[in-house]
């Protein structure tokens, strides 16, 4: 398994005894640092030892077990007049301290990701720290914290959880490792996929002193406008009256990486090149697919659905909501429908309609189907004139990050269902058009047939955060990050944006018989 080949470095020897930090694992020697206008409420701190957990490298990879012997410290505090409550948790390793910290970032709705998210960095030595932000840890579903008793938007769990709460953590988690260790962490490391990636790049625009290095996956940044783009092949499907099967939808966008996997060169079954893919989905209308043993003829109504889901929103005026699905990306999570016999309904991705309905239109009552021809550039307007400063994250300014020598290391799936990679290119593209020299402390990477944070068809980035742990602390600055599949029987380089992988010659099946090129060379 791919876990196991990785290979364990270490910091700073450590010389603090096992015992010693033992003894020093309980509340009354943990020490709250100064954060203006919050107030501890309760520490906790035990050592767990042989504790047998789940761990997950990735936020869609396979689970491993593993025993870790940690201090477990948990610290709840509050914001002066909110009446929050906020929940930290630090693990830090009882031996064989890494000198390291790392933040954990979250999922959807979820501050925190999951605790397997933590296993992986702990048992590679590093003090873990995540947040719960103050509310329940539920990534599809904000319903139980997005709106107070009088159907208010609580702004200020909001708040927490876009903007304040990771900072918070980070502060509060070198404060509990100076209490544990005795010294403050040597270098602190980021690693965040989906909500867990806008929230490193949120933390490189805002809080720049926070971490060293930051591993950024497929970021939820853009979310005033994503989120409400996620909802849009519903509302195309509402307005077309029309909801295809997802067998139709698997069968065009399988003819679609058919008809385009030789545009680097090879035919592996990998889109490589969706934007230069223009495949026309009319040529498929009356083939048959097998829908699970029985054949169903595709239509013009399903091929028009497609289209216009690639297409993407427009305003009134013509000009663009947010970015259409690439080619090659999946429907399932966005355009679901659910049949029964002849009849199909539309069925929202939750955190999209979660989003438009407790947010947005603070009425967990509405009936999204309803909403009329104006109605998604509407909403859009609202999501983004009400919650773009707070959520969005899309502050290109980088410069007092690049300063204190950071690194990010960004990397996006291609073939990502819910955040669609278009999001990534133009963050990446407008930073640069603030700072040429980008490349001296961040790069992009792109991951063909990758879907979100992981699965899909394509080729994984094969441990990325210890490829940004060489950059930050030995300036080795990364020029492809290796890939490969799951079973490690086919390895490929992703290429640095916006470079584009290229077939040479050899076996697709090894990383050398590919180079990067430039689009247009
Ligand atoms: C943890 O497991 C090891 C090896 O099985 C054992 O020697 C040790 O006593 C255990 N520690 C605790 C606290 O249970
Ligand atoms: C860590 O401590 C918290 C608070 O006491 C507890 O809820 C949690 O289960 C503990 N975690 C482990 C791994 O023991
Ligand atoms: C979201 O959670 C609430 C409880 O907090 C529950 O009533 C509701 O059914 C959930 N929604 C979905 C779509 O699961
Ligand atoms: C599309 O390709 C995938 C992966 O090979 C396969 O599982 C799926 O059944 C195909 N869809 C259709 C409708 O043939
Ligand atoms: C699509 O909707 C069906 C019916 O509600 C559900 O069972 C399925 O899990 C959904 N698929 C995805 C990918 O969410």
């Amino acid at each position: 398994m791919f876990f196991q080949t990785i290979i364990i470095a270490s910091a700073a020897a450590c010389v603090v005894s096992a015992t010693d930090i033992l003894s020093r694992c309980a509340e009354h020697n943990i020490k709250f640092p100064y954060i203006p206008g919050t107030q501890l409420l309760e520490i906790s701190a035990q050592p767990v030892e042989n504790y047998t957990t789940s761990g997950s490298l990735t936020q869609s990879d396979a689970v491993f077990k593993t025993t870790l012997d940690i201090c477990n410290v948990t610290i709840n505090y509050a914001h002066q007049g909110w009446e929050d409550n906020v929940k930290i948790t630090i693990w830090l390793p009882l031996r064989d301290w890494n000198g390291r910290l790392s933040g954990i970032g979250g999922a959807g709705f979820s501050s925190l990701a999951s605790f397997s998210r933590f296993a992986p960095a702990v048992s590679r030595g590093y003090a873990a720290v995540g947040t719960d932000a103050g509310h329940v840890m539920d990534s599809l579903n904000a319903s139980s914290w997005a709106l107070d008793e009088s159907s208010r938007v609580n702004f200020f769990l909001l708040q927490n959880n876009f903007a304040i709460s990771q900072n918070e953590a980070a502060i509060v988690a070198k404060e509990v490792i100076r209490s544990v260790y005795r010294k403050g962490p040597q270098y602190s490391y980021w690693d965040g996929c989906s909500t867990g990636g806008r929230q490193g790049l949120m933390l490189a625009q805002r809080y720049p002193d926070a971490y060293d290095g930051i591993l950024v996956g497929a970021p939820a940044i853009n979310w005033a406008n994503f989120v409400p783009g996620m909802y849009y092949p519903q509302f195309v499907m509402n307005r077309l009256n029309h909801f295809p099967r997802q067998c139709i939808f698997s069968a065009i966008v399988n003819a679609t990486i058919a008809a385009c996997d030789e545009l680097d060169g090879v035919k592996d079954g990998i889109l490589s090149m969706p934007f230069q893919c223009h495949f026309d989905p009319s040529r498929m209308v009356h083939q048959k697919v097998d829908c699970g043993g029985e054949d169903i003829a595709v239509t013009k109504e399903d091929v028009q659905v497609m289209q216009a889901i690639w297409d993407g929103p427009k305003g009134a005026d013509g000009s663009p909501l947010w970015y259409g699905m690439p080619k090659g990306v999946s429907p399932k999570d966005q355009a679901n429908t659910t049949c029964q016999g002849d009849r199909c309904t539309g069925v929202p991705f939750n955190i999209a309609a979660d989003w438009i309905k407790l947010f947005v239109l603070q009425d967990e009552t509405v009936d999204l189907a309803t909403l009329p021809e104006t109605g998604f550039e509407a909403v859009t307007d609202l999501s983004v004139s009400a919650y773009k400063y707070v959520t969005s994250t899309d502050n290109p300014d980088l410069q007092a990050f690049r300063e204190t020598g950071g690194k990010i290391l960004h990397w996006h799936g291609l073939a990502d269902q819910q955040i669609y990679v278009q999001g990534s290119q133009n963050y990446y593209e407008r930073v640069e058009a603030k700072d040429v020299q980008v490349r001296d402390f961040y790069r992009f990477f792109e991951a063909p047939g990758v879907a979100h944070c992981g699965g899909g068809y394509g080729l994984l980035p094969v441990d990325p955060f210890s490829v940004l742990v060489d950059w930050v602390e030995s300036g080795v600055a990364p020029d492809h990050l290796p890939a490969a599949t799951e079973d490690g029987s086919q390895q490929r380089n992703l290429c640095p944006y916006p470079l584009v992988p290229s077939y040479t010659s050899g076996n697709p099946t090894r990383a050398s018989s590919f180079k990067c090129r430039a689009l247009y060379a």
